[in-house]
């Protein structure tokens, strides 16, 4: 177990992570099958596998109060250190209170602490992190970490043109001064926002608007607006070549991952942007070379972050680190002491580009999050079942006991919400 060091540390990333998901999911092939769409089109154009179907016990809170319990409990992390809840999330329980106090609340944490939520689309998670990260390198953490936890609940709503892009689960991310998974390059983020209708969803509405093929143009142009930024900085820090591609540096690309077939089309589109910048004119040959060159440089750099993804499907502002996750529980030993490239994305819309070196014992921290037993406890249902939990009230959980070490959502007394957990 760390202790408090009162030093301030130059470095600063992520220590220790760990994740929850939902008790069910759902074949993206059955569901196609029941809406009489080629199962291609959701598996092949849309790169899903299976979908989280979330129940209403299973809501943002309990959701985040599961992963960060198992951050503190598998990485034997001393409640002590912690000085920072934060929950990042866009599907939040409540206008006024934080997810953040109940996480606090339901996890008996210390009461000398800030806890907040932040909130921009897909975003707000990274925003949290960001903000832990900037408070323990200016020194005002004195030595404590953060906890962040990106929680959210995907849901478009049955027969809509997102529903096979549904999904949910929650990151906790711990923030600190030893960054023994990934620490990040400060200094150098790549940042890009605009005012754009891309997804939105007013204050009264359980499903989003969402213009959805414009919204992968807000993505792709804020990809490369806060790649470039990135790559400026990066260059400027020496800490890739001003010649040629500064994208093949990193060893692996992790991609805010809606849909994962976006993460390929971000990829493509951040190389060509790259090139263009370089003034490379792209003839008929050329686009031919890049074609093969980008799906190979995909195959090698961004497919291993898409599994779990590929499994649950989008989580909004956790999808980034579930993408983390991804690679490192496959790769970690391979990675460790490499630079990785991360890109996040909110609609809305607000973005971050930025990098950060594997650890050379991230292999060992990754197995904590024992993410292959995570996903084997779900129960696979059908579309009827689906189709049932989507149709229940938000504000009326059925009464289920939550399996050892998670949380649910119990009911709530004028909005006053309550939780269970299992021993
Ligand atoms: N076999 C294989 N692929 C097929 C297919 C088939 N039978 N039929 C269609 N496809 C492909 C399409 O070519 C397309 O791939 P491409 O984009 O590489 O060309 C892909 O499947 C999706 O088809 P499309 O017709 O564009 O789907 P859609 O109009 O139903 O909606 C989204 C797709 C992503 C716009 C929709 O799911 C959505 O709104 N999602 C939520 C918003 C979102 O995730 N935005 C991302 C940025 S934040």
């Amino acid at each position: 177990m760390k202790a408090i060091s009162n030093q301030v540390s130059s470095r600063v990333g992520l220590e220790a992570l760990a994740v929850a998901v939902p008790r069910r999911y759902l074949a993206i092939e059955d569901l196609a099958v029941a809406r009489g769409v080629p199962p291609a089109k959701f598996t092949s154009g849309l790169g899903a596998r299976e979908m989280a179907v979330a129940d209403p016990g299973e809501d943002t809170v309990a959701l985040a109060a599961t992963a960060a319990s198992r951050l503190l409990r598998e990485s034997d992390v001393d409640p002590g250190r912690i000085g920072m809840v934060v929950v990042g999330t866009e599907t939040g329980v409540d206008h006024s209170k934080a997810a953040a106090s109940y996480v606090q609340g339901l996890l008996g944490l210390p009461k000398a602490m800030r806890t907040f939520d932040t909130q921009h689309a897909c975003y707000g998670g990274t925003a949290g992190i960001m903000a832990a990260a900037d408070w323990i390198a200016s020194g005002s953490a004195r030595g404590r970490a953060a906890i962040v936890i990106c929680a959210d609940i995907a849901r478009y709503g049955v027969k809509t043109a997102g529903e096979p892009t549904q999904g949910g689960g929650a990151v906790a991310v711990l923030v600190s001064d030893t960054p023994d998974l990934v620490a990040f390059d400060r200094g150098t983020n790549g940042v890009f926002a605009t005012n754009v209708h891309d997804f939105w969803r007013p204050l009264d509405r359980r499903e989003p608007l969402v213009d959805g093929h414009y919204s992968i143009d807000c993505y792709l142009e804020a990809a490369a607006g806060a790649y470039r930024m990135w790559r400026g900085e990066a260059v400027a820090a020496g800490l890739v070549p001003g010649e040629g591609m500064a994208s093949e540096v990193l060893a692996r690309i992790a991609y805010h991952v809606p849909f994962c077939k976006m993460a390929k089309k971000a990829h493509v589109h951040l190389r060509k942007s790259e090139l263009e910048d370089r003034g490379v004119v792209l003839d008929e040959a050329a686009i031919a070379a890049e074609e093969i060159a980008a799906a190979a440089s995909f195959e090698r750099q961004v497919a291993p972050g898409l599994s779990l993804a590929a499994r649950i499907g989008n989580t909004y502002t956790a999808s980034l680190y579930f993408g983390i996750a991804s690679l490192l529980h496959g790769q970690a030993a391979a990675l460790a002491g490499e630079r990785i490239g991360m890109f996040s994305y909110g609609s809305g819309c607000s973005s971050e580009f930025f990098s950060g070196t594997v650890g050379p014992n991230a292999a060992a921290i990754i197995a904590r999050a024992k993410l292959d037993d995570v996903l084997a406890s779900r129960v696979r249902i059908d579309v009827a079942e689906y189709e049932r939990i989507m149709a229940l009230a938000a504000s009326e959980p059925v009464a289920e006991s939550p399996a050892s070490g998670t949380f649910r959502f119990t009911g709530s007394d004028e909005g006053r919400r309550t939780y269970a957990t299992g021993a």
